[in-house]
Protein backbone atom coordinates (compact mmCIF):
# COMPACT_ATOMS: atom_id res chain seq x y z
CA UNK A 1 0.00 0.00 0.00
CA UNK A 2 1.48 3.64 -0.65
CA UNK A 3 1.47 5.98 1.99
CA UNK A 4 0.71 9.55 1.71
CA UNK A 5 2.32 12.28 3.39
CA UNK A 6 2.89 16.06 3.10
CA UNK A 7 -0.62 17.47 2.30
CA UNK A 8 -1.50 20.34 0.50
CA UNK A 9 -5.01 21.72 0.35
CA UNK A 10 -5.64 24.49 -2.57
CA UNK A 11 -7.83 26.14 -4.59
CA UNK A 12 -8.02 24.91 -8.02
CA UNK A 13 -7.05 28.04 -9.67
CA UNK A 14 -4.98 27.23 -12.83
CA UNK A 15 -5.92 24.87 -15.79
CA UNK A 16 -3.43 22.07 -14.47
CA UNK A 17 -5.08 22.02 -10.86
CA UNK A 18 -9.02 22.02 -12.85
CA UNK A 19 -7.41 18.90 -14.78
CA UNK A 20 -5.67 17.51 -12.05
CA UNK A 21 -9.27 17.65 -9.61
CA UNK A 22 -11.18 16.33 -12.82
CA UNK A 23 -8.46 13.64 -13.11
CA UNK A 24 -9.43 12.79 -9.19
CA UNK A 25 -13.45 12.85 -10.17
CA UNK A 26 -12.89 9.72 -13.40
CA UNK A 27 -10.81 7.66 -11.05
CA UNK A 28 -13.56 7.88 -8.15
CA UNK A 29 -16.82 8.80 -9.67
CA UNK A 30 -16.29 6.69 -13.49
CA UNK A 31 -13.55 4.08 -12.98
CA UNK A 32 -14.53 3.15 -9.56
CA UNK A 33 -18.13 4.05 -9.38
CA UNK A 34 -19.20 3.63 -12.54
CA UNK A 35 -20.90 6.62 -13.20
CA UNK A 36 -21.06 7.76 -16.97
CA UNK A 37 -17.97 9.88 -18.40
CA UNK A 38 -20.49 12.47 -19.49
CA UNK A 39 -21.72 13.22 -15.32
CA UNK A 40 -18.15 14.68 -15.12
CA UNK A 41 -16.68 16.08 -18.29
CA UNK A 42 -19.92 17.62 -19.61
CA UNK A 43 -21.37 18.74 -15.80
CA UNK A 44 -22.91 21.92 -16.46
CA UNK A 45 -20.99 23.26 -13.11
CA UNK A 46 -17.74 22.47 -14.20
CA UNK A 47 -17.13 26.24 -15.22
CA UNK A 48 -19.75 27.63 -12.41
CA UNK A 49 -18.11 26.50 -9.43
CA UNK A 50 -15.15 27.21 -6.73
CA UNK A 51 -12.69 23.52 -6.88
CA UNK A 52 -9.97 22.53 -4.37
CA UNK A 53 -7.51 19.69 -4.54
CA UNK A 54 -5.88 17.79 -1.97
CA UNK A 55 -2.28 16.91 -3.24
CA UNK A 56 0.49 14.19 -1.05
CA UNK A 57 3.76 13.00 -1.71
CA UNK A 58 3.34 9.20 -2.57
CA UNK A 59 5.65 6.97 -1.40
CA UNK A 60 5.71 3.36 -2.58
CA UNK A 61 6.73 0.50 -1.43
CA UNK A 62 9.72 -0.07 -3.16
CA UNK A 63 10.32 3.29 -1.98
CA UNK A 64 9.85 4.96 -4.95
CA UNK A 65 8.33 8.81 -4.04
CA UNK A 66 6.20 11.36 -6.52
CA UNK A 67 5.44 14.71 -5.40
CA UNK A 68 2.39 16.22 -5.31
CA UNK A 69 -0.08 13.67 -6.35
CA UNK A 70 -3.63 14.93 -6.48
CA UNK A 71 -5.50 12.42 -4.46
CA UNK A 72 -8.75 14.47 -3.32
CA UNK A 73 -11.40 17.01 -4.88
CA UNK A 74 -13.90 19.34 -3.98
CA UNK A 75 -16.16 22.24 -5.35
CA UNK A 76 -18.74 24.73 -4.00
CA UNK A 77 -21.76 26.03 -6.05
CA UNK A 78 -23.09 29.38 -5.49
CA UNK A 79 -26.82 29.01 -5.43
CA UNK A 80 -27.44 31.87 -3.59
CA UNK A 81 -25.27 34.71 -1.85
CA UNK A 82 -26.29 32.62 1.46
CA UNK A 83 -26.56 29.29 -0.25
CA UNK A 84 -23.84 27.36 -1.49
CA UNK A 85 -23.93 23.77 -2.52
CA UNK A 86 -21.14 21.32 -2.27
CA UNK A 87 -20.24 18.63 -4.54
CA UNK A 88 -18.01 16.22 -5.93
CA UNK A 89 -15.98 15.22 -3.38
CA UNK A 90 -13.82 12.32 -4.34
CA UNK A 91 -11.02 11.20 -2.16
CA UNK A 92 -8.58 8.25 -4.15
CA UNK A 93 -9.66 5.12 -2.91
CA UNK A 94 -6.00 4.12 -1.64
CA UNK A 95 -5.94 7.49 0.00
CA UNK A 96 -9.20 6.94 2.26
CA UNK A 97 -9.44 7.41 6.30
CA UNK A 98 -6.56 9.68 6.62
CA UNK A 99 -8.75 12.39 7.09
CA UNK A 100 -8.72 14.06 3.81
CA UNK A 101 -12.10 14.27 2.85
CA UNK A 102 -13.29 15.84 6.37
CA UNK A 103 -9.88 18.59 5.44
CA UNK A 104 -11.64 19.11 2.22
CA UNK A 105 -15.26 19.44 3.38
CA UNK A 106 -14.34 21.49 6.33
CA UNK A 107 -12.17 23.90 3.99
CA UNK A 108 -15.28 24.60 1.92
CA UNK A 109 -17.28 25.24 4.83
CA UNK A 110 -14.99 27.58 6.47
CA UNK A 111 -14.28 29.43 2.52
CA UNK A 112 -18.38 29.50 2.28
CA UNK A 113 -18.47 30.97 5.75
CA UNK A 114 -16.22 34.03 4.82
CA UNK A 115 -17.80 35.14 1.85
CA UNK A 116 -21.17 35.67 3.73
CA UNK A 117 -23.05 32.01 3.15
CA UNK A 118 -25.24 30.87 5.84
CA UNK A 119 -26.21 27.11 4.40
CA UNK A 120 -24.68 24.59 2.80
CA UNK A 121 -26.39 22.07 1.19
CA UNK A 122 -25.48 18.56 -0.29
CA UNK A 123 -27.14 15.98 -2.44
CA UNK A 124 -24.92 12.86 -0.73
CA UNK A 125 -24.77 9.22 -2.03
CA UNK A 126 -27.07 7.55 0.91
CA UNK A 127 -24.05 5.41 2.04
CA UNK A 128 -22.43 8.64 2.74
CA UNK A 129 -24.83 10.14 5.56
CA UNK A 130 -22.97 9.34 8.13
CA UNK A 131 -19.64 10.99 6.99
CA UNK A 132 -21.10 14.00 6.30
CA UNK A 133 -23.24 13.71 10.30
CA UNK A 134 -20.27 14.02 11.39
CA UNK A 135 -19.20 16.87 9.38
CA UNK A 136 -22.08 19.16 10.77
CA UNK A 137 -24.71 18.08 8.42
CA UNK A 138 -28.19 17.09 9.19
CA UNK A 139 -30.89 15.40 7.17
CA UNK A 140 -33.91 18.05 8.18
CA UNK A 141 -37.60 17.00 8.36
CA UNK A 142 -38.88 16.78 5.06
CA UNK A 143 -36.02 15.21 4.09
CA UNK A 144 -35.75 11.79 5.19
CA UNK A 145 -36.75 10.37 1.42
CA UNK A 146 -34.05 8.96 -0.70
CA UNK A 147 -34.22 10.06 -4.94
CA UNK A 148 -32.03 8.65 -7.51
CA UNK A 149 -29.72 10.90 -8.99
CA UNK A 150 -27.96 9.94 -11.87
CA UNK A 151 -29.15 6.40 -10.80
CA UNK A 152 -28.29 6.21 -7.08
CA UNK A 153 -29.96 6.93 -3.88
CA UNK A 154 -29.14 10.37 -2.70
CA UNK A 155 -30.56 11.70 0.56
CA UNK A 156 -30.47 15.68 0.72
CA UNK A 157 -28.49 17.43 3.88
CA UNK A 158 -27.93 20.67 5.33
CA UNK A 159 -25.26 22.59 7.17
CA UNK A 160 -27.16 25.47 8.42
CA UNK A 161 -23.98 26.65 11.09
CA UNK A 162 -21.73 27.93 8.19
CA UNK A 163 -19.63 30.23 9.92
CA UNK A 164 -20.66 29.86 12.94
CA UNK A 165 -19.06 26.56 13.89
CA UNK A 166 -15.33 24.99 13.70
CA UNK A 167 -17.39 22.14 11.68
C1 LIG B 1 -16.63 9.85 1.20
C2 LIG B 1 -15.14 10.10 1.12
C3 LIG B 1 -14.88 11.44 0.46
C4 LIG B 1 -14.56 10.10 2.55
O1 LIG B 1 -13.21 10.50 2.46
P1 LIG B 1 -12.11 9.98 3.50
O2 LIG B 1 -10.91 10.82 3.33
O3 LIG B 1 -11.95 8.51 3.43
O4 LIG B 1 -12.85 10.28 4.89
P2 LIG B 1 -12.15 10.78 6.24
O5 LIG B 1 -10.95 9.96 6.50
O6 LIG B 1 -11.98 12.24 6.20
O7 LIG B 1 -13.30 10.42 7.29
C5 LIG B 1 -13.76 11.35 8.27
C6 LIG B 1 -14.66 10.58 9.22
O8 LIG B 1 -15.80 10.07 8.53
C7 LIG B 1 -15.90 8.66 8.70
N1 LIG B 1 -16.41 8.10 7.45
C8 LIG B 1 -15.79 7.98 6.27
N2 LIG B 1 -16.62 7.45 5.35
C9 LIG B 1 -17.79 7.21 5.99
C10 LIG B 1 -19.05 6.68 5.59
N3 LIG B 1 -19.27 6.26 4.33
N4 LIG B 1 -20.04 6.61 6.51
C11 LIG B 1 -19.85 7.02 7.79
N5 LIG B 1 -18.68 7.55 8.22
C12 LIG B 1 -17.67 7.64 7.33
C13 LIG B 1 -14.48 8.22 9.03
O9 LIG B 1 -14.49 6.99 9.73
C14 LIG B 1 -13.99 9.37 9.86
O10 LIG B 1 -14.49 9.26 11.16
P3 LIG B 1 -13.67 9.81 12.44
O11 LIG B 1 -13.41 11.29 12.18
O12 LIG B 1 -14.59 9.57 13.59
O13 LIG B 1 -12.41 9.01 12.49
C15 LIG B 1 -14.43 8.96 0.35
O14 LIG B 1 -14.80 7.71 0.91
C16 LIG B 1 -14.73 8.94 -1.14
O15 LIG B 1 -14.13 9.69 -1.91
N6 LIG B 1 -15.65 8.07 -1.56
C17 LIG B 1 -15.97 7.91 -2.98
C18 LIG B 1 -16.60 9.16 -3.56
C19 LIG B 1 -17.83 9.57 -2.79
O16 LIG B 1 -18.64 8.74 -2.42
N7 LIG B 1 -17.95 10.89 -2.59
C20 LIG B 1 -19.05 11.44 -1.86
C21 LIG B 1 -20.21 11.62 -2.73
S1 LIG B 1 -21.58 12.26 -1.82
Amino acid sequence: MPTYTNLILKAATTEQDQQQSMQVRIVVFVDEQKYPLYTEVDDEYNDKSDVWIALCDRTMDDGKVEQGVPVGTVRLISVSEKVGKLGRLAVISDARGLSLGKKLVQLVVRDAGTRGMESIIIHAQYDKQGFYEKLGFTVEKGDEETFLEDGTPHIRMWHRNVGKSKN
